[in-house]
């Protein structure tokens, strides 16, 4: 059995702009199109549902905003953690994971605003911890630049430890409710946690009512120092890899951080990204194969630009037909690593683009059969914890890939038909 999750990388953004899903009876700017989404990963027994975010309107490619705006790439997008209500107000089970940037949100207020979510559900809450690599969002903050990659990473390793110690502020059974008394809660029970590090300096105690469970912290770091901090503290890391050995290697050091770390591997779940592109017959399935190779000056622009941002270099000074030079960044660095390497090293810039025409993580072309085999073959190579699909969460990509994949799925028990009675967290320790 495996865990399976949706990714939604636009966010709660625009889904959809330039495929047939787009507008499609729904408007994206409004919670019925995600909570349609989140009740089918429901259905089919997902874990967990992560959204992304950042804060910038991208203009990193050739220095304009132009191919941001025209693909609705990153841009427009709403805070998904406003979000959230409404997908509890719709879900059971289902882990509903926003994205929060440590980077920029002050701990109090992050951890007293996902407290409060926690309550209106049962046990589904997670948080996406990221460091927020680019200068541009920095500069939204009161900052010239991001400050360095490695240092983030410490930032957000105390943010995660003040946000926990305010839940913790509250002991379990401060709330008393004793009427006769005259006591609704014991003072003494609830503890100031007078944090002073480096980045952050907070009093506490929390101000909203203690948490029978604590969100489930997701986490992506892919450099030294970000696998460092998802092994030490996520519940789950998730990735971008290709081929079976690319997941074991980074789910071996995901679990070896987490034994330094005083943890055991076990509560780490592993989870990679993973594009089904579904195929009626195996000859469709190889024109589809042909077609992606052919890239359009869309498809170029739209890569070029996510890796721009994503990088903060300007992939537009890059000659599409020379090899792509040796590049550093202070942003995504296992993300840059992730693009550079879809190609054999000494491959020009085009080679690169159309290796990873299927987008990023690991992606395939095939029937149902086909695509549940090496779902199969790679989860029990992986030693694995499972896959992360991910796309728009329009209905004709959501119902396209899932209507047909799991009843296949369900039937070789690698896909959950039910789920327990503990929470999000629970799920995920099942197996
Ligand atoms: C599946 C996945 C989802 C991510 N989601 C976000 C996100 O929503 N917002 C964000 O700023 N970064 C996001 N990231 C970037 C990571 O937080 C992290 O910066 C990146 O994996 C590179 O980390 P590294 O510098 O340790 O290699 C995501 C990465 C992956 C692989």
């Amino acid at each position: 059995m495996l865990h399976f999750g949706w990714f939604v990388g636009h966010g709660f953004g625009v889904q959809g702009w330039g495929t047939p899903g787009y507008g499609l009876g729904y408007d994206w700017k409004k919670p019925a199109l995600y909570q349609d989404a989140v009740r089918a990963f429901e259905q089919c027994g997902l874990d967990l549902f992560i959204i992304e975010d950042s804060l910038t309107v991208p203009d990193t490619y050739g220095g304009t905003a132009q191919v941001s705006l025209a693909h609705a790439s990153f841009a427009p997008k709403h805070d998904p953690l406003a979000l959230v209500p409404y997908l509890l107000s719709v879900t059971e089970h289902l882990g509903i994971v926003p994205t929060v940037s440590a980077s920029f949100y002050p701990p109090f207020t992050a951890a007293r605003l996902l407290a409060t979510l926690q309550h209106f559900s049962n046990g589904q809450l997670g948080w996406n911890v990221v460091t927020s690599g680019s200068d541009l969002a920095a500069q939204n903050y009161g900052l010239d630049q991001q400050i360095e990659h490695d240092l983030r990473y410490e930032k957000a390793e105390e943010f995660v430890d003040v946000v926990r110690r305010l839940w913790r502020s509250w002991e379990p059974d401060a709330v008393v409710e004793d009427v006769d008394a005259g006591v609704f809660a014991d003072h003494a029970k609830v503890h100031a946690i007078h944090h002073e590090g480096e980045f952050f300096k907070v009093r506490g105690p929390l101000n909203t009512a203690p948490l029978p469970e604590e969100p489930v912290l997701v986490q992506a770091g892919a450099s030294p120092r970000g696998k460092a901090f998802a092994g030490g503290h996520a519940d789950v890391a998730i990735a971008l890899a290709r081929g079976a050995e690319g997941m074991k290697a980074y789910r071996d050091s995901i679990r070896n951080e987490a034994v330094k770390a005083g943890r055991d591997p076990d509560a780490v779940k592993v989870l990679f990204v993973f594009k089904p592109t579904i195929a009626g017959s195996k000859a469709e399935a190889e024109d589809l194969r042909a077609q992606r190779k052919e890239l359009s000056q869309r498809d170029i622009d739209a890569q070029l630009n996510s890796m721009s941002y994503l990088s903060v270099i300007d992939f537009k000074q890059f000659d599409l037909d020379a090899p792509l030079p040796e590049l550093t960044t202070n942003s995504n660095r296992g993300t840059l690593e992730h693009f550079t390497k879809a190609a054999p090293p000494g491959s020009t810039l085009r080679q690169i683009l159309q290796a990873r025409s299927g987008g990023a993580g690991d992606s395939i072309i095939g029937t149902v059969e086909e695509i549940a085999d090496y779902l199969e073959d790679i989860g029990a190579k992986v030693g694995g914890d499972g896959f992360l699909f991910s796309g728009f969460v329009d209905p004709v990509t959501v119902h396209g890939v899932l209507d047909r994949l799991t009843p296949v799925l369900r039937r070789r028990a690698l896909l959950r038909s039910s789920y327990g009675d503990g929470g999000f967290r629970q799920n995920l320790l099942g197996f």
